[in-house]
């Protein structure tokens, strides 16, 4: 059980007061309007088939009623501008919560424990609603014990559809995720801690929605707009396609300004990645998805085109309406730096929310939580409406998937060499890259900033950022 100081408690509690239902819910996009249909998300552990023929025991997953089959977390689908709301309730054996992952919305709805809601406990339920201003691939997930709820499958994909979406002759949405099995399909230890202090323990078995190696089929010559979200707590994936031209139009979640042929991707934990394919016009021809970042390239999925060729153009692919862009006055901008460095090995600092008993990393020399006389106060205090430059380093030789709740940032500059001005929630820093990334903070509350490598947030790679 996550162990909690006192002082931890009641400097939440008075977070949660002062973002509670009030400022939070009526934020930036006004107050929410009620959601026509609430959804129930019911947190449960259940036997599953992941690999081979016998179950896995102790998964964890979230159930709704009424939407979609199978054990994987169901595929959510909102509507842009439309009210959302989902009640989850709590059937696992341990506190839970819910982030939405690169949703702009309320504090109040981020679903991180004691910095934005209490502890949802066994038993009890958390009404969760907001309207999704942008349209895209985001996902969902625990931010309690997370390398336990998300390793053991609690990673479920949320499509937000723009009403002027254009349409495509098919669409396939992947989960990208490992599991940490051992040869009888049974969980085995979720990390080791001599790997969280490298690239992160990495998963025995890879599955595309809880399938290893799946197929699916596609209509022959038909242009097909595939969703991908790497919910893995470790893996970064370089995506190939093979059998296939393919264009990316849209990076977590973020539509570009025109499709870009598809090389190679690199997509890492948290990130999403919309492809449009251009289906072979054979019947029977299959597309491989390869992950070639391993020196064996390892499929991750398959696409069986099937029908007579509906001889489509990739060219003729539409683009997507565009979300709301970062409106930077660079005039104005303050920097932040941020370090990222690996920290003398420690015994962790008790912290709310499970621990995994070390810290290795650090933000500004700070393993979260900090050893200081305020342990849990933010790396920066932003105003409302005010610009700022992230300056972030990455000072080891591990690359870290950043990610930032609440509000996007833009891409400035990088060391690394010329880059594209993406708008995103999650920044993969190369070892000794720097960067700089900026943000207008405008959504009011505490937002957490973490590497998406579950185990290095966990282990010191955490803070957050208070927007006043
Ligand atoms: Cu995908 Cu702090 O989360
Ligand atoms: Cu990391």
């Amino acid at each position: 059980m996550p162990k909690i100081s006192r002082r931890t408690l009641l400097k939440s509690a008075a977070v949660v007061g002062a973002y509670g239902a009030g400022v939070g819910l009526a934020g930036r996009f006004g107050m929410a309007k009620a959601a026509a249909h609430p959804i129930t998300l019911e947190a449960v552990k259940r036997d599953a088939v992941i690999v081979g023929n016998e179950a896995t025991h102790s998964v964890l997953t979230y159930e709704s009623a009424g939407l979609n089959v199978g054990p994987m977390p169901p595929l959510l689908r909102l509507t842009r501008g439309e009210p959302f709301a989902a009640q989850l309730k709590n059937s696992i054996d341990e506190p839970t919560t819910i982030h939405w992952h690169g949703l702009r919305i309320p504090n109040a709805m981020d679903g991180v424990p004691f910095l934005t809601q209490p502890y949802v406990y066994t038993g009890d339920t958390f009404d969760y609603a907001f309207t999704p201003p942008d349209a895209g691939t985001f996902w969902y997930h625990p931010h309690c014990n997370t390398l336990t709820q998300m390793g053991h499958g609690m990673t479920g994909v949320l499509v937000v559809e723009d009403p002027d979406d254009p349409v495509f002759d098919a669409e396939i949405v992947l989960n990208l995720r490992d599991w940490r099995l051992g040869g009888d399909g049974q969980f085995i230890a979720q990390f080791k801690p001599r790997d969280a202090a490298k690239s992160g323990t990495y998963g025995t078995v890879r599955t595309a929605n809880w399938a290893v190696e799946p197929t699916h089929d596609a209509p022959a010559g038909g242009l097909v707009r595939l969703r991908l979200a790497v919910t893995d707590v470790t893996r970064i994936y370089t995506l190939k396609l093979v059998g296939a031209d393919a264009l990316i139009m849209a990076i977590d979640g973020q539509p570009l300004p025109v499709g870009e042929p598809l090389d190679t991707a690199v997509i890492s934990p948290g990130q999403r990645l919309d492809l449009i394919i251009r289906m072979p016009d054979d019947e029977g021809a299959i597309v491989k998805l390869e992950d070639i970042r391993p020196s064996t390239p390892k499929v991750v999925a398959n696409f069986r085109a099937v029908g007579t060729s509906l001889k489509r153009n990739l060219g003729d692919a539409p683009t997507f309406r565009p979300n709301a862009p970062v409106e930077a006055d660079f005039s104005t901008a303050t920097a932040i730096p941020l370090v990222l460095s690996a920290t003398a090995e420690n015994a962790a600092k008790e912290s709310f929310c499970g621990s995994l008993g070390y810290s290795f990393w650090a933000i500004n020399k700070v393993p979260w939580p900090g050893d200081s006389d305020d342990p849990t106060a933010p790396l920066a205090e932003l105003k409302l409406g005010q610009t700022y430059l992230l300056n972030m380093e990455n000072v080891t030789p591990h690359a870290h998937p950043i990610h930032l709740h609440g509000m996007n940032f833009q891409v400035v500059s990088s060391s690394n060499g010329p880059v594209a001005p993406l708008v995103s929630d999650t920044y993969l820093i190369m070892p000794d890259e720097k960067v700089q990334l900026a943000l207008v903070a405008d959504n009011l509350g505490d937002w957490v900033f973490h590497c998406h490598i579950i185990e290095h947030q966990k282990t010191g790679m955490t803070g957050y950022f208070r927007v006043i």
